[in-house]
């Protein structure tokens, strides 16, 4: 019974500090995998996805112990790996497998990654592409599109890569594989995606220089372990910070949450359309910004055009987006989107068809959809898509609908944010 009801609550009241980042917590893993010597990672993400980083990395002869209070990594250096025994299996994680290709493609080994349903039908041209102009053999299925993929590496030689999409998994791929090169690597990115490894990878002692939009690394770095600390979430607290606005008589405080700019495009949008956050108690934590949110609900937002501009800095946002769209005045459009066709699910087609199951009006385009506000919701038998993000989404907004809401494929919320339920009763009541 992989399912959940919901009923309508009164209000969100209290503080809440959300799951840790799940961007910060792979890279963490990652890169004191690749560093010299013991790194540890505190308030790491305990969820499946960041498991699936740790058990990759064991299988290419890390060693990594959770003492559960902290994640203790015995790295092996840029060059310590060994071959993986057996296929890789990267579950539902997109920065599990696009990341750590990087990585192998500068190994001189063989490995195989794959991953789950949706994994495997998530696009992988986009890193296949640049890691094989730098020198690796890649070869994947349907035509070198999807998972399973082969990596044969070995020497690689730097490039300027142009990159066609703006992401942050691409993006990486391309700085890890760079390390293995003996000059100077060059991604440019059409739109900022988020920088949690321009931050983070200078702290174990990389190179890195950005220009604009243009990121360099230098290769053949001698990676130094590190102590590093995870900040909140903002993906996860988002649902909070929505949930509270959008229930009337709701007080929330969100602490520890991480603020970095390439992440918080939707707490700008939700302020534009007349939320009232406050956001105190700025601070640094591991090189990311980090506060604490105010937030009160009862407000009444206004719609807004969301464009292709502004999509990156809200990627994982949108279905929660989605969701206080329903109840602000007027119509909410968002295009240039399209990105969202290839996530966890398709998360245009998903929440067009749960939201129109609680009686909300709205236009799908091929690059996004708008959504007419000020809609009264209804409680209905709603699908997940297996998408954790789709799951926490629609539960808030059963949270507000008329009658009983009833989430079916549940536990995919363990992919980023195991405690998100039992967070939502202890506010509720
Ligand atoms: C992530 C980058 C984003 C985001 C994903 C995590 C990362 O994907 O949607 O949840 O950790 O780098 P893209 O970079 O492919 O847009």
């Amino acid at each position: 019974m992989d399912r959940i009801e919901i009923h309508p609550v009164k209000y969100f009241k209290g503080e809440v500090i959300p799951a840790p980042d799940k961007s910060i917590s792979h890279r963490a893993v990652i890169f004191s995998s690749l560093a010299n010597g013991r790194s540890i990672i505190r308030n790491f993400l305990r969820a499946e996805d960041p498991f699936s980083t740790i058990n990759a990395f064991r299988a290419l002869g890390v060693q990594i112990e959770d003492s559960n209070e902290e994640i203790i990594i015995d790295g092996r250096g840029l060059n310590g790996l060994k071959e993986p025994e057996d296929v890789i299996n990267c579950g539902n994680s997109g920065t599990t497998i696009r990341l750590i290709s990087g990585i192998l493609a500068g190994n001189p080994f063989f490995s195989v990654l794959t991953g789950d349903a949706s994994l495997r039908s998530r696009p992988m041209g986009r890193i296949i592409i640049p890691l094989s102009q730098m020198g690796a053999e890649i070869r994947a299925r349907s035509n070198n599109k999807y998972p399973p993929l082969s990596i044969k590496g070995g020497y690689l030689k730097a490039v300027r890569y142009e990159m066609p999409v703006a992401s942050a998994q691409v993006k990486s791929s391309i700085i890890l594989a760079g390390l293995y090169t003996d000059g100077i690597t060059e991604v440019i990115e059409p739109i900022k995606s988020r920088d949690h490894t321009e931050r983070m990878l200078p702290a174990f002692g990389a190179e890195i220089n950005i220009k604009d939009n243009v990121i360099s690394i230098k290769g053949r770095a001698e990676l130094k372990s590190n102590l590093i600390e995870i900040p909140g979430d903002f993906s996860s607290a988002a649902f909070f910070l929505v949930g509270a606005l959008i229930i009337d008589n709701s007080d929330l405080i969100i602490k520890n949450v991480g603020i970095n700019p390439t992440r918080t495009g939707v707490l700008e949008v939700l302020q534009r359309m007349g939320a009232d956050i406050k956001i105190e108690n700025t601070r640094y934590i591991s090189g990311e910004p980090v506060a604490d949110l105010y937030c009160t609900g009862g407000k009444k937002l206004k719609a807004l055009n969301i464009k292709r501009e502004q999509i990156p800095s809200m990627i994982d946002e949108f279905p929660i987006l989605c969701v206080a769209a329903t109840q602000a005045e007027g119509v909410t459009t968002i295009r240039g989107a399209e990105e969202l066709r290839v996530k966890e699910s398709d998360r245009i087609k998903s929440m067009v068809s749960e939201l129109r199951k609680m009686g909300v009006e709205i236009e799908e385009y091929p690059d996004g959809l708008s959504i007419k506000g000020s809609s009264s919701l209804r409680g209905a038998d709603i699908e997940s898509h297996n998408d954790h993000r789709i799951a926490m989404a629609m539960s808030i907004a059963g949270l507000i609908a008329e009658g009983v809401t009833t989430i079916n494929g549940v536990s995919s919320v363990n992919i980023s944010f195991p405690g998100f339920f039992d967070i939502i009763r202890r506010l509720t009541h």
